[in-house]
């Protein structure tokens, strides 16, 4: 690698986001670049801290750096967790002369990143998202959050990283079906904004979930994958920064995978719920005379090509799906809402809000 400093790509984001393999042994000059400090806090879940962030820890002068981790899962992403933390940071002696480094998925990304913008009324954080739906989706836009037990990411705060840093290369390490679960949000990137993109993705679903095996130069194929989800989210939301509108559309197939996930006590992954729900939530798109005939068969065809389940659960109750997705966040006024794709690439502007509401009769026939 050169000695010039990393490139970053270019987006309509205030905050640099690196894109590159091997860019993971830059992230010291990276981070003192953009939010330089005395101390380094690097956080870290212990399965990541052994294969990933022990190195990135070492770029940083040993006596001003420390590595906090907590054990890896969702179940992990808690108020309590971010207690133990700021704990451990006031108690090594960290104060505004500290800068975060997140070193993983999006439990990680969203909890450090929730620390860092409590911490002392706020500290600088670099985000090195290594899981697949870290990189395309969770680093990028500045949220952070929590779970409590009456719902996932209810507390929490947009904080914008000082840089993102994406090394498709640690991907190597990822299990199947974690990999599996990223792929589901970049289908959902191209049916919401990019329909060449979501042929791009298709036609390298099974490269990416055999990390390169079928095919050549597999660094460079899932880089400018990934590049090409990081543009379409930055697009979104640097025209929508808290959610207000266009933003919405990111929410395509969650309405329906929230719900199941709720149904099912959260007992599936994320990127399986919302390969169902997006499938689901064409044909209710479809059913309502919004989008084109012909939209879920596509959508199923997608995701099924990158391993990911298109049906709902068998056995799962419709009345309690439907139930449950009154329980949404975007829930307004008892109607549940969905953000609805018209075609792939094209989604139902509703008049700037970006998504509609639809009956539960409509629902329930369409399922
Ligand atoms: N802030 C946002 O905008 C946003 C967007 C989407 C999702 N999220 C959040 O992201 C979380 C899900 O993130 P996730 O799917 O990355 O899960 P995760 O962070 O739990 O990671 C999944 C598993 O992969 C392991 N892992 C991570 N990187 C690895 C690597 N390179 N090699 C081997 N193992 C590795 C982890 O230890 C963990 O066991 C959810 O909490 C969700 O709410 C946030
Ligand atoms: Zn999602």
């Amino acid at each position: 690698m050169s000695d010039a400093h990393p490139e970053p790509l270019q987006l309509p984001l205030p905050y640099p986001v690196y894109c590159r393999a091997g860019v993971r042994q830059r992230i010291g000059e990276i981070a003192q670049l953009a939010a330089p400090s005395h101390r380094v806090a690097v956080i870290s879940d212990t399965t990541v801290a052994r294969l990933h962030a022990d190195a990135i820890t070492a770029q940083f002068p040993a006596d001003r750096t420390h590595l906090f981790t907590i054990p890896p899962g969702e179940q992990e992403k808690t108020r309590a967790r971010w207690a133990e933390l700021t704990d451990a940071l006031l108690e090594w002696g960290a104060g505004r002369d500290t800068t975060v480094v997140a070193v993983g998925g999006g439990v990680i990304g969203d909890l450090a990143g929730f620390v860092a913008s409590t911490f002392m009324r706020g500290l600088p954080v670099v985000q090195v998202p290594t899981t697949l739906l870290a990189m395309v989706d969770a680093s990028v836009g500045g949220k952070t959050a929590v779970d409590t037990p009456f719902g996932k990411n209810l507390v929490g705060a947009f904080h914008n990283p000082s840089a993102v840093v994406i090394d498709p290369e640690v991907l190597v390490t990822l299990p199947d079906d974690v990999l599996r679960s990223g792929m589901a949000e970049m289908i959902k990137h191209g049916v919401i904004a990019d329909a060449p993109y979501f042929d791009a993705v298709l036609q390298f679903a099974d490269a990416v979930r055999d990390r390169g095996a079928s095919a050549p130069n597999f660094a460079a194929t899932i880089t400018t994958l990934i590049t090409g989800s990081v543009r379409i989210k930055a697009d979104v939301v640097a025209e929508d920064t808290r959610e207000g509108g266009l933003r919405q559309i990111l929410n395509f197939g969650h309405t329906i995978a929230h719900a199941v996930e709720r149904v099912l006590n959260f007992e599936l992954l994320h990127g399986d719920a919302v390969a169902m729900g997006m499938v689901a939530e064409a044909r209710i798109a479809e059913s309502i005379g919004l989008a084109r005939e012909g939209l879920s068969l596509a959508i199923a065809d997608a995701v099924t090509r990158a391993g990911l389940p298109s049906r709902l659960p068998t056995g799962i109750s419709l009345d309690d799906i439907v139930a449950a997705t009154h329980g949404d966040k975007k829930a307004r006024g008892g109607a549940a809402r969905y953000s609805l794709p018209r075609g792939i690439g094209e989604m139902e502007a509703a008049e700037g809000k970006w998504s509609v509401a639809v009956s539960d009769d409509a629902v329930k026939s369409a399922l």
